[in-house]
């Protein structure tokens, strides 16, 4: 049994982040060559983890097909008492170069993080609140959530749900983009060119070599299609997914709020939005 939600320094967290988890991320150990990838809740992680861990070792697709990407890329605040899974020992135990996940604003990341690359993933986030709302439904991390869209998106907006607030963690980020060790990547650029943006990754973390070819390769591997019929990468054995009612992988596409949210939602939103995000000026380009 998951112990319940608690906040963490003015953030939500569910029983799989615990405090004395996120204290210990605080300390964690950093490498040089290690590569982090941050995002918001389902601002397009998994797809970013898997890009980046073949970017990482050149193209090493027979190793990609024998291990889940949650082992080949570690969850930084993650800790599940049922599987004894604990994503600080995971990647302690790791050889370099590390990739490894967290959806941490940047106050409660590592303190020494200014050697190693960070990799931010944003996504427009009325796609993300749309998505997170499909995970509250079919994942038994979040209390059960038992709620209508109508609740699902009051609680997104006040921050409310695992990981808080989208707003803060994105203010946090947005203002460390031009820091030489921080990339920023958009979820709606690599729908649109993922080979551009998987160059664009391998040379800021160092790869100028990598090879047209395995560029391409990572690209097709890494299509929505690919990524949802692939075992390593779907999530369809995690146990506390239920993929029947919503899985990992649900759509894949830019513009699906238009499909949840009513006109006055919208409206909402944009209100909150632009109050929250006054001295922010994020190109969020497509289909706003
Ligand atoms: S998590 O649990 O927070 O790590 O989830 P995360 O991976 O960030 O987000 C899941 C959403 O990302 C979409 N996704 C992809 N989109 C396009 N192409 C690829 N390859 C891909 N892989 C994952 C996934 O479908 C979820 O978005 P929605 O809108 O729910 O489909």
């Amino acid at each position: 049994v998951l112990p319940g939600e608690h906040v963490y320094d003015g953030v939500l967290f569910f029983g799989y982040s615990p405090p004395d988890i996120l204290d210990a991320v605080k300390n964690f150990r950093v490498r040089d060559d290690d590569v982090f990838i941050v995002s918001y809740p389902k601002a397009g992680t998994t797809w970013m983890q898997e890009i980046l861990w073949l970017v990482v070792h050149d193209g090493d697709f027979e190793t990609a097909s024998k291990t889940p990407i949650y082992f080949r890329s570690p969850f930084l605040e993650f800790k599940d008492l049922t599987l004894n899974e604990v994503g600080l020992d995971i990647a302690h135990g790791m050889r370099s170069p590390r990739v490894i996940k967290s959806h941490l604003p940047f106050r409660l990341m590592p303190k020494k993080l200014d050697k190693s690359k960070v990799v931010v993933v944003f996504r427009n986030p009325k796609d993300v609140s749309v998505s997170y709302y499909n995970f509250y439904k079919s994942s038994s991390s979040f209390g059960d959530f038992t709620g209508t869209w109508r609740d699902f998106l009051i609680m997104f907006l006040t921050g409310k749900v695992d990981h808080g607030s989208w707003f803060d963690f994105t203010i946090s980020w947005w203002k460390r983009r031009h820091e030489p060790n921080v990339l920023l990547v958009f979820y709606e650029d690599m729908k649109r060119n993922l080979k551009g943006e998987i160059r664009k990754i391998a040379n800021f973390i160092g790869k100028h070599d990598l090879s047209e070819d395995v560029i391409t390769r990572i690209a097709n591997h890494c299509t929505f299609d690919n990524m949802k019929k692939n075992p390593m990468t779907n999530h369809e054995d995690v146990y506390s997914i239920n993929s029947k009612i919503s899985p990992l992988l649900r759509k894949g596409k830019i513009g699906d709020w238009k499909n949840q949210y009513s006109v006055s939602q919208n409206e909402d939103f944009d209100a909150v939005y632009k109050e929250k995000m006054k001295d922010i000026d994020i190109p969020f380009r497509y289909e706003w």
